[in-house]
Protein backbone atom coordinates (compact mmCIF):
# COMPACT_ATOMS: atom_id res chain seq x y z
CA UNK A 1 0.00 0.00 0.00
CA UNK A 2 1.56 3.41 -0.44
CA UNK A 3 0.73 6.26 1.26
CA UNK A 4 1.84 9.25 -0.39
CA UNK A 5 2.91 11.02 -3.99
CA UNK A 6 6.64 12.52 -4.94
CA UNK A 7 7.20 14.59 -8.20
CA UNK A 8 9.77 16.21 -10.24
CA UNK A 9 8.74 19.30 -11.08
CA UNK A 10 10.23 20.35 -14.46
CA UNK A 11 9.01 17.47 -17.13
CA UNK A 12 6.35 16.40 -14.65
CA UNK A 13 4.25 19.16 -13.75
CA UNK A 14 5.78 21.78 -16.37
CA UNK A 15 7.53 22.13 -19.47
CA UNK A 16 10.49 24.18 -18.66
CA UNK A 17 13.31 22.31 -20.20
CA UNK A 18 12.68 24.72 -23.34
CA UNK A 19 13.37 27.53 -21.39
CA UNK A 20 16.65 26.13 -19.62
CA UNK A 21 17.48 25.22 -22.97
CA UNK A 22 17.14 28.59 -24.74
CA UNK A 23 19.05 30.39 -21.88
CA UNK A 24 21.93 27.48 -21.96
CA UNK A 25 21.74 27.82 -25.65
CA UNK A 26 22.52 31.66 -25.44
CA UNK A 27 24.56 31.45 -22.95
CA UNK A 28 26.79 28.47 -25.03
CA UNK A 29 27.02 30.67 -27.91
CA UNK A 30 29.12 33.45 -25.94
CA UNK A 31 31.71 30.62 -25.12
CA UNK A 32 31.55 29.41 -28.15
CA UNK A 33 29.71 26.28 -27.30
CA UNK A 34 26.89 24.82 -29.57
CA UNK A 35 24.48 23.13 -28.34
CA UNK A 36 21.45 20.94 -29.44
CA UNK A 37 18.20 19.26 -27.96
CA UNK A 38 19.86 15.92 -28.74
CA UNK A 39 22.73 17.40 -26.16
CA UNK A 40 19.96 19.13 -23.80
CA UNK A 41 18.37 15.69 -22.73
CA UNK A 42 21.18 15.05 -20.51
CA UNK A 43 20.82 18.21 -18.60
CA UNK A 44 17.69 17.41 -17.20
CA UNK A 45 17.24 16.46 -14.25
CA UNK A 46 20.92 17.67 -13.30
CA UNK A 47 21.57 20.64 -11.65
CA UNK A 48 22.54 24.11 -12.02
CA UNK A 49 26.47 23.68 -11.50
CA UNK A 50 26.31 20.39 -12.96
CA UNK A 51 24.64 21.49 -16.21
CA UNK A 52 27.35 24.62 -17.03
CA UNK A 53 30.01 21.95 -16.24
CA UNK A 54 28.41 19.60 -18.72
CA UNK A 55 28.14 22.11 -21.06
CA UNK A 56 31.63 23.56 -20.75
CA UNK A 57 33.12 19.65 -20.98
CA UNK A 58 31.31 19.29 -24.25
CA UNK A 59 32.82 22.25 -25.79
CA UNK A 60 36.17 20.98 -24.43
CA UNK A 61 36.48 24.27 -22.21
CA UNK A 62 36.08 23.21 -18.95
CA UNK A 63 39.92 24.44 -17.81
CA UNK A 64 39.10 27.59 -19.11
CA UNK A 65 37.40 28.87 -16.01
CA UNK A 66 37.40 29.22 -12.22
CA UNK A 67 34.88 28.53 -10.23
CA UNK A 68 34.08 32.06 -9.08
CA UNK A 69 34.09 32.75 -13.24
CA UNK A 70 31.96 29.57 -13.32
CA UNK A 71 29.55 30.82 -10.48
CA UNK A 72 29.15 33.91 -12.56
CA UNK A 73 27.99 31.87 -15.87
CA UNK A 74 26.13 30.02 -13.65
CA UNK A 75 24.27 32.98 -12.51
CA UNK A 76 23.58 34.93 -15.57
CA UNK A 77 22.18 32.02 -17.19
CA UNK A 78 19.31 31.79 -14.45
CA UNK A 79 19.38 35.55 -14.67
CA UNK A 80 18.20 34.37 -18.29
CA UNK A 81 16.02 31.81 -17.09
CA UNK A 82 14.15 33.41 -14.58
CA UNK A 83 13.11 36.07 -17.24
CA UNK A 84 11.73 33.43 -19.40
CA UNK A 85 9.41 32.53 -16.34
CA UNK A 86 7.77 35.18 -16.05
CA UNK A 87 5.00 34.31 -18.73
CA UNK A 88 4.44 31.15 -17.21
CA UNK A 89 0.70 31.24 -16.21
CA UNK A 90 -1.51 27.99 -14.89
CA UNK A 91 -1.82 27.22 -19.21
CA UNK A 92 1.73 25.41 -19.06
CA UNK A 93 0.82 23.15 -16.34
CA UNK A 94 1.33 19.85 -18.59
CA UNK A 95 -1.88 18.08 -19.72
CA UNK A 96 -3.73 15.67 -17.12
CA UNK A 97 -1.30 16.81 -14.49
CA UNK A 98 -3.88 18.74 -12.60
CA UNK A 99 -6.89 16.12 -12.69
CA UNK A 100 -4.44 13.58 -11.36
CA UNK A 101 -3.61 16.30 -8.60
CA UNK A 102 -7.01 17.21 -7.92
CA UNK A 103 -7.87 13.66 -7.59
CA UNK A 104 -4.77 12.94 -5.39
CA UNK A 105 -5.55 16.06 -3.09
CA UNK A 106 -9.64 15.08 -2.85
CA UNK A 107 -8.38 11.66 -1.64
CA UNK A 108 -6.37 13.75 0.97
CA UNK A 109 -3.12 11.97 -0.33
CA UNK A 110 0.16 14.36 0.88
CA UNK A 111 1.98 15.38 -2.25
CA UNK A 112 5.99 16.47 -2.23
CA UNK A 113 7.99 18.04 -4.61
CA UNK A 114 11.69 16.84 -5.36
CA UNK A 115 12.99 19.07 -7.69
CA UNK A 116 16.88 20.28 -8.32
CA UNK A 117 15.39 23.74 -9.55
CA UNK A 118 15.60 25.87 -6.69
CA UNK A 119 13.37 27.91 -8.61
CA UNK A 120 10.80 25.33 -8.10
CA UNK A 121 8.78 27.53 -5.24
CA UNK A 122 8.59 30.14 -7.75
CA UNK A 123 7.61 28.48 -10.60
CA UNK A 124 5.14 26.70 -8.52
CA UNK A 125 3.06 30.13 -7.53
CA UNK A 126 3.04 31.19 -11.08
CA UNK A 127 1.53 28.00 -12.06
CA UNK A 128 -0.72 28.67 -9.32
CA UNK A 129 -0.46 24.99 -7.04
CA UNK A 130 2.18 25.91 -4.67
CA UNK A 131 -0.07 25.87 -2.04
CA UNK A 132 -1.22 22.25 -2.95
CA UNK A 133 1.68 20.43 -1.78
CA UNK A 134 2.34 19.77 1.72
CA UNK A 135 6.37 19.73 1.19
CA UNK A 136 9.15 21.20 -1.07
CA UNK A 137 12.63 19.46 -0.75
CA UNK A 138 14.97 22.65 -0.94
CA UNK A 139 17.67 21.73 -3.58
CA UNK A 140 20.25 23.73 -1.93
CA UNK A 141 19.93 21.59 1.48
CA UNK A 142 21.58 18.23 -0.55
CA UNK A 143 24.34 16.60 -0.79
CA UNK A 144 24.23 14.75 -3.75
CA UNK A 145 22.20 15.75 -6.85
CA UNK A 146 20.12 12.94 -8.80
CA UNK A 147 21.08 9.87 -9.50
CA UNK A 148 21.29 10.00 -6.16
CA UNK A 149 17.86 8.97 -3.84
CA UNK A 150 18.90 11.66 -1.31
CA UNK A 151 16.01 13.96 -2.94
CA UNK A 152 13.36 11.56 -2.63
CA UNK A 153 14.47 10.09 0.95
CA UNK A 154 13.77 13.78 1.87
CA UNK A 155 10.53 14.33 -0.13
CA UNK A 156 9.26 11.10 1.72
CA UNK A 157 10.49 11.88 4.91
CA UNK A 158 9.04 15.80 4.61
CA UNK A 159 5.58 13.86 4.08
CA UNK A 160 6.02 11.32 7.27
CA UNK A 161 6.17 8.39 5.22
CA UNK A 162 8.58 5.59 4.29
CA UNK A 163 10.41 6.13 0.84
CA UNK A 164 8.72 2.20 0.43
CA UNK A 165 5.30 3.76 1.05
CA UNK A 166 6.16 6.76 -1.87
CA UNK A 167 5.22 6.73 -6.08
CA UNK A 168 7.53 8.90 -7.04
CA UNK A 169 6.89 10.47 -10.56
CA UNK A 170 9.62 11.05 -13.37
CA UNK A 171 10.82 12.46 -16.72
CA UNK A 172 14.54 11.85 -16.06
CA UNK A 173 16.53 8.40 -16.63
CA UNK A 174 18.61 10.08 -13.39
CA UNK A 175 15.57 10.57 -10.80
CA UNK A 176 14.29 7.61 -11.77
CA UNK A 177 17.43 5.84 -10.70
CA UNK A 178 17.34 7.51 -7.95
CA UNK A 179 13.43 6.81 -6.65
CA UNK A 180 14.38 3.22 -7.30
CA UNK A 181 17.44 3.14 -5.43
CA UNK A 182 15.44 4.35 -1.97
CA UNK A 183 12.58 2.11 -2.42
CA UNK A 184 10.17 3.89 -3.64
CA UNK A 185 7.31 2.84 -6.75
CA UNK A 186 8.42 4.61 -10.26
CA UNK A 187 6.58 6.04 -12.38
CA UNK A 188 8.07 7.18 -15.86
CA UNK A 189 6.68 10.39 -17.84
CA UNK A 190 7.88 9.83 -21.21
CA UNK A 191 8.29 12.63 -23.49
CA UNK A 192 10.82 11.70 -26.02
CA UNK A 193 13.34 8.54 -24.65
CA UNK A 194 12.04 5.58 -23.27
CA UNK A 195 13.05 5.40 -19.11
CA UNK A 196 14.23 2.52 -18.45
CA UNK A 197 13.94 0.96 -14.93
CA UNK A 198 10.27 2.77 -14.28
CA UNK A 199 7.62 0.64 -12.46
CA UNK A 200 5.25 2.25 -15.03
CA UNK A 201 4.99 4.45 -17.71
CA UNK A 202 3.10 7.09 -18.77
CA UNK A 203 2.61 9.77 -21.62
CA UNK A 204 0.35 11.91 -19.17
CA UNK A 205 -0.53 11.69 -15.35
CA UNK A 206 -4.71 11.16 -16.11
CA UNK A 207 -3.65 8.35 -17.98
CA UNK A 208 -3.87 6.60 -13.93
CA UNK A 209 -6.10 6.02 -11.97
CA UNK A 210 -4.43 7.05 -7.77
CA UNK A 211 -6.97 4.53 -6.35
CA UNK A 212 -4.87 1.88 -8.41
CA UNK A 213 -1.21 3.65 -7.50
CA UNK A 214 -2.47 3.50 -3.97
CA UNK A 215 -2.55 -0.56 -4.41
CA UNK A 216 1.09 -0.57 -5.61
C1 LIG B 1 15.91 20.46 -12.97
C2 LIG B 1 16.01 20.59 -14.48
O1 LIG B 1 14.60 20.30 -12.58
O2 LIG B 1 16.43 21.62 -12.33
C3 LIG B 1 17.44 20.89 -14.89
O3 LIG B 1 15.56 19.37 -15.09
C4 LIG B 1 17.92 22.13 -14.15
O4 LIG B 1 17.49 21.08 -16.29
C5 LIG B 1 17.79 21.91 -12.64
O5 LIG B 1 19.27 22.41 -14.47
C6 LIG B 1 18.23 23.12 -11.82
O6 LIG B 1 17.36 24.18 -12.05
P1 LIG B 1 17.57 25.67 -11.54
O7 LIG B 1 16.22 26.33 -11.79
O8 LIG B 1 17.91 25.62 -10.09
O9 LIG B 1 18.66 26.26 -12.35
MG1 LIG C 1 12.40 16.53 -14.75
Amino acid sequence: MKKGFVFDLDGVITDTAKLHFIAWKDLAAMLDIEIDLTFNEQLKGVGRMDSLERILVYGGKEKDFSLAQKETLAEEKNKHYVELLQDLTPQDLLPGFKTFLDSAKKKQVPCAVASASKNAPFILKKLEIFDEFDAIVDPATLTKGKPDPEIFIRAAQAIHITPEEAVGFEDAQAGIEGIKACGMFAVGVETTEPLYQADLRVKRLDELSVDSLLQK
